[in-house]
C-alpha cells in the first residue's frame, strides 16, 4: 500500500497525474484553493475524469488548503508599516493620510491639464527618496501610453529637490506603449525588472487611452473590460507582492445621467472603480492651482486639497 503523501500541489491530488494537472491549470484551476471550491461535475467534464475521482480530488484539495487567520491588531501593525510617497503638498498628503500608499492602487482622474501627469512626475522623483524623507527608497517603472513622459520635467523637479537629476533619471524605467498589448505586456513581464531594480512605484499614464481607442463600439466593450480587468488585477498583485505603489492616471467623460452637479466621470467603468484603492479627482482652479478631491478611500474621509503646479514640481 502506498503511503499517504502530503498534498502541496495539484499534482499530489489523488487521481491527478501530470497530464490532468496541466489541464486543470490551463482551465484556471491553478491552486489547491481553486480546486477545493470547484464542482466535481465541472472538473470531470473539463479534464475527462470520472465524477467520483473528481470528487475525491476536490475533497483532498479542500483538506489540504489552510486558511490563515490574522488578528485585527496584527493587521493594524502591518498597515502602520506600509510605506507612503509624499506629494510635496502637505494638504494633499494629509488628505491621503500621509501620501500615496504602497500595496495599493491610487488613481488620479480629471480633464486635460488638470495635473495628473505632473503629479506622476513628482511621485517619480519622490518615490526614490529614502523612507525617512517621504519616499520608498526605490526606482520607478513608468508606462507612458500618451507620449507625454518628459525627462526634462523630471530633471527640473529633481534639481529643485536638491537631488542629482542624472541619478534620478537613471532609476526611471520608461515603457512607451502604443498598443494595449504593449501596455499589458509591460506589466505582465515586470516581475524581473521589479526585483532587479527594486521598483517601488509603477506609474501608468494613462490607463485607459489605448483601451478606449482600440476597443470601439458596444460590441467590443465586453472584451475590453475583460482585458482591462486582468491588467488591473496584475497591477494589484505586483503592488501586494513587491510592496510597491501603483499610480494610475485616468481620462474623464461627461456622464449625461448626472443632471445636477459635476457630470465629470472617470472612464473605465466599474472595473476601474472597484480596483482603485484611492481615487483622486483633479480639477483646474485659478492659474497654477489645482483642486484635488479625495473621492474614494477605504479609510480617509472625503475632502479636498489645493496643490500648485510649479516649474519645480508640486507645491503647497
Ligand atoms: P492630460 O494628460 O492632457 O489629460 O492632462 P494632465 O492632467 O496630465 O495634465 P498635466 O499634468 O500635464 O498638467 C499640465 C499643466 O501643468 C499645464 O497647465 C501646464 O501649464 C503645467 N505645467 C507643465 N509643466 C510646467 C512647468 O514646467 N512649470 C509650470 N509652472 N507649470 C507646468
Ligand atoms: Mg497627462
Amino acid at each position: 500500500m502506498a503511503k499517504e503523501k502530503s498534498i502541496k500541489e495539484i499534482e499530489d491530488l489523488p487521481g491527478v497525474g501530470p497530464t490532468i494537472a496541466e489541464k486543470l491549470k490551463a482551465a484556471g484551476y491553478d491552486t489547491l484553493d481553486k480546486v477545493g471550491v470547484a464542482s466535481p461535475h465541472e472538473l470531470s467534464e473539463l479534464v475527462g475524469m470520472s465524477v467520483e475521482t473528481a470528487k475525491k480530488a476536490v475533497d483532498a484539495a479542500k483538506q489540504a488548503t489552510t486558511l490563515e487567520f490574522s488578528t485585527g491588531a496584527a493587521i493594524y501593525e502591518e498597515r502602520m508599516a506600509i510605506g507612503k510617497i509624499g506629494t510635496n503638498c502637505k494638504e494633499l498628503d494629509e488628505l491621503l493620510g500621509g501620501g500615496v500608499e504602497a500595496k495599493a492602487i491610487t488613481e488620479a482622474y480629471g480633464k486635460f491639464a488638470s495635473g495628473k501627469t505632473q503629479l506622476g512626475f513628482q511621485l517619480t522623483v519622490n518615490a526614490q527618496l529614502p523612507v525617512e524623507k517621504g519616499g520608498l527608497g526605490g526606482s520607478v517603472l513608468f508606462i507612458d501610453t500618451e507620449g507625454t513622459f518628459r525627462p526634462e520635467r523630471i530633471e527640473q523637479i529633481a534639481k529643485a529637490a536638491g537631488l542629482d537629476p542624472k541619478e534620478i533619471l537613471a532609476n526611471v524605467f520608461v515603457v512607451r506603449a502604443t498598443t494595449t498589448e504593449q501596455q499589458i505586456l509591460a506589466i505582465e513581464k515586470a516581475d524581473k525588472l521589479i526585483k532587479e531594480h527594486n521598483i517601488k512605484l509603477i506609474v501608468v499614464d494613462s490607463l485607459m487611452s489605448l483601451f478606449r481607442s482600440e476597443y470601439l463600439g458596444r460590441g467590443a466593450l465586453g472584451e475590453r473590460q475583460q482585458k482591462l480587468n486582468a491588467h488591473i488585477h496584475k497591477l494589484q498583485q505586483l503592488a501586494d507582492n513587491h510592496n510597491l505603489a501603483v499610480y494610475l492616471t485616468n481620462q474623464v467623460m461627461d456622464n449625461p445621467g448626472i443632471l445636477f452637479g459635476d457630470p465629470t466621470t472617470p472612464v473605465g467603468g466599474n472595473i476601474v472603480a472597484h480596483a482603485a484603492t484611492t481615487r483622486l479627482y483633479l480639477r483646474k482652479s485659478k492659474e497654477d492651482k489645482r483642486i484635488v478631491r479625495l473621492v474614494d478611500s477605504p479609510n480617509m474621509p472625503e475632502g479636498e486639497a489645493v496643490m500648485k503646479i510649479t516649474t519645480n514640481g508640486i507645491r503647497e
